[in-house]
């Protein structure tokens, strides 16, 4: 019941309103040829099905959420892109991937469990020298985070922040909406307020406290090890 719920809810589909953030960072990265990108904390992988589309490049994305790793790889199947697109089942905390092993380090909303520091810092020893780290980050300490991006051994090439208003305006309003016409059809069923309890929740912290919401994007270059 809750997951039929969950699929009329489709939360995903608010989700995809910010793929044209992605894109924006992207563009913000010189011509690679067939680049190797990990998105680490990837979920259900509406980024990494888009980079895989603009870069051309091979793409694993790695999570802890099985269910949604399983998503990411029934997509990448139906769009064709399984020969270019594979998940991992593992924690940001534990990556063993080799040495300079990839051309990008793409993180969407997800650097929270590491932090920023611990990422630049262990996840950089997976880099290519001259590769390029990207985080959508929330920004918070930006000035602090802008001065440990040098100190670490990298670049920042570009940054830029999305709109004020975006995460209202583009998911947590019509997510809302969603969520009210959906009680309404289900009569305010009990089950189908607790399917919905997490991002109601989500929608009342963002409304208490907007401004934490607001995020970021970083786009740096690794210029030494
Ligand atoms: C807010 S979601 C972002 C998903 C995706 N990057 C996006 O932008 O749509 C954060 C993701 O981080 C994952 N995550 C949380 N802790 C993790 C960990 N220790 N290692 C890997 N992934 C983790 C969660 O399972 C979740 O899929």
């Amino acid at each position: 019941m809750a997951n039929e719920i969950l699929n009329e809810l489709n939360p995903e589909s608010f989700r995809e309103e910010f793929i044209k953030y992605t894109i924006q960072a992207f563009k913000m990265l010189p011509k690679l040829d067939k680049p190797r990108i990990i998105d680490i904390g990837c979920g259900s992988g509406l980024p990494t099905l888009e980079l895989a589309r603009l870069s051309n490049g091979e793409i694993i994305g790695i999570d802890i959420d099985q269910n949604a790793l399983d998503e990411l790889n029934e997509k990448a199947r139906k769009k064709g892109l399984s020969d270019r697109v594979w998940t991992k089942n593992c924690s940001m905390l534990e990556l063993n991937f080799p040495d300079e092993s990839f051309d990008v380090i793409w993180a969407e909303g997800a650097i929270a469990p590491i932090g920023f520091k611990k990422a630049l810092k262990e996840w950089g020893r997976m880099l290519k020298i001259d590769g390029f780290m990207v985080f959508h980050d929330d920004l918070r300490d930006k000035a602090s985070k802008i001065e440990i991006i040098s100190e670490y051994g990298y670049e920042l090439v570009n940054h830029f922040q999305l709109p004020d208003d975006a995460w209202w305006v583009e998911y947590y309003e019509p997510l809302e909406e969603r969520i009210k016409e959906l009680r309404s059809k289900h009569d305010d069923d009990p089950k189908v307020l607790e399917a919905f309890k997490s991002y109601q929740n989500e929608i009342n912290a963002y409304k208490k406290n907007p401004r934490e919401f607001r995020s970021i994007f970083y786009i740096m270059q690794k210029i030494k090890s």
